[in-house]
């Protein structure tokens, strides 16, 4: 099967992806090896790996790519990022937290270090040519943003550079001093496709439409989109000056009223800074029709929570369901093959889709 889309570069000429892209249950397969496989990944955050908790399994995207991996500490404060699966036999190591010196399988023993590094294996004596290098746990490249941790299976491309993209403009926040604010926490069933929820996310178009209550906080005549390799970011800016960031001398919208820097990252990420602090957002894929987002709010400016862009996202998260959920039931149709873009409200979803098509193409 050919899973080939071609998205013109020049917006103004390009077609959306057709309908087949979201109805191809073999292209929702190949997505795995393709883009997730290629991209980043959160993991987590540095408060999930503690002195008194220093390994920290976890599935990456449970019920998509359901990828047992492990985060450690060791003794120098260097984190890694691991498989969680022993190299004999295939079981899994690490099942719950814990703190714990070495990495110990419990089915025959087999030891390594906190780097992921064999140590010992009992009865292996007589293995010839053995330990060889593979009988050391992978580990995955980690890259560090404050205290968020992103891991890569076989990555394409250097989060280092998306994190650079993004300390651009949020790069001021002290970001060490974001605390997780756990009763934010909130998960969502969307009924449809992972990436139709990220469509709508990119762009800014909608809002007048589908967002009466934002739409009065931002002022959508300036609301803008700038495209970086593997990241966009929209920047809404205020209709008043009550909800927006202080932005030091220097920096790219000094003088601006900014009420959000929304950042998306390939494939699947968001990060939604408010002056209060940051929305997480991920979006993992569960079936074709079936996407759970889980929002995670880190908050570090408590008294600017619940005013203009970054309040009431719930209400927000639960408009913006009603509409994918109905685009996901219009791409069925046999009668809807593709769209065009806005070339001036519609950037961010052309960016999205060609970079859709050509990891899919690589
Ligand atoms: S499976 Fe781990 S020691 Fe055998
Ligand atoms: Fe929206």
């Amino acid at each position: 099967m050919d899973y080939s889309f071609h998205i013109d570069a020049d917006i103004s000429k390009a077609e959306t992806l057709p309908s087949s892209f979201y109805r191809n249950p073999e292209v929702f397969e190949a997505l795995k090896q393709s883009i997730f496989y290629k991209s980043w990944q959160w993991v987590g955050s540095t408060q999930e790996i503690k002195d008194t908790s220093n390994s920290h399994p976890f599935i990456l995207l449970d019920g998509f790519l359901t990828e047992p991996m492990l985060l450690t500490k060791d003794t120098d404060e260097v984190i890694y990022c691991l498989t969680n699966v022993c190299t004999h036999r295939g079981n899994l190591l690490i099942n719950t937290p814990r703190k714990t010196k070495k990495i110990v399988c419990g089915y025959h023993g087999r030891r390594f270090a906190l780097n992921g590094k064999f140590e010992h294996m009992p009865e292996f004596k007589e293995t010839q040519d053995f330990p060889r290098l593979c009988d050391s746990l992978h580990q995955f490249p980690l890259r560090k943003w404050g205290p968020f941790l992103f891991a890569g299976l076989n990555p394409s491309f250097d989060f280092q550079d998306v994190i650079d993209s993004m300390n651009e403009r949020v790069g001021f926040l002290p970001l060490d001093e974001f605390k997780l604010d756990k009763s934010r926490n909130k998960e969502y069933m969307v009924n449809a496709h992972w990436a139709l929820y990220c469509d709508n996310y990119l762009e800014g178009f909608h809002i007048p439409f589908v967002h009466e209550g934002l739409d009065a906080a931002l002022d959508y005549g300036s609301y803008d989109t700038i495209l970086y390799d593997h990241c966009t970011l929209q920047i809404g800016y205020a209709k008043e000056s009550e909800a927006v960031f202080e932005l030091p001398a220097g920096h790219p919208d000094f003088e601006k009223q900014v009420a959000a820097y929304y950042y998306w990252v390939f494939p699947n990420m968001m990060f939604n800074f408010y002056p209060w602090g940051v929305s997480i957002n991920l979006v993992q894929p569960l079936h074709m029709k079936k996407t759970k987002v889980s929002f995670m709010s880190y908050v570090y400016k408590e008294n600017k929570l619940d005013k203009g862009a970054g309040s009431g996202l719930d209400k927000v998260e639960l408009e913006d369901e009603e509409v994918v959920e109905g685009v996901q039931k219009g791409v069925q149709s046999h009668f809807y093959k593709a769209g065009r873009f806005s070339p001036t409200r519609e950037k961010g979803v052309h960016h999205f889709h060609k970079l859709l098509a050509q990891f899919l193409n690589a």
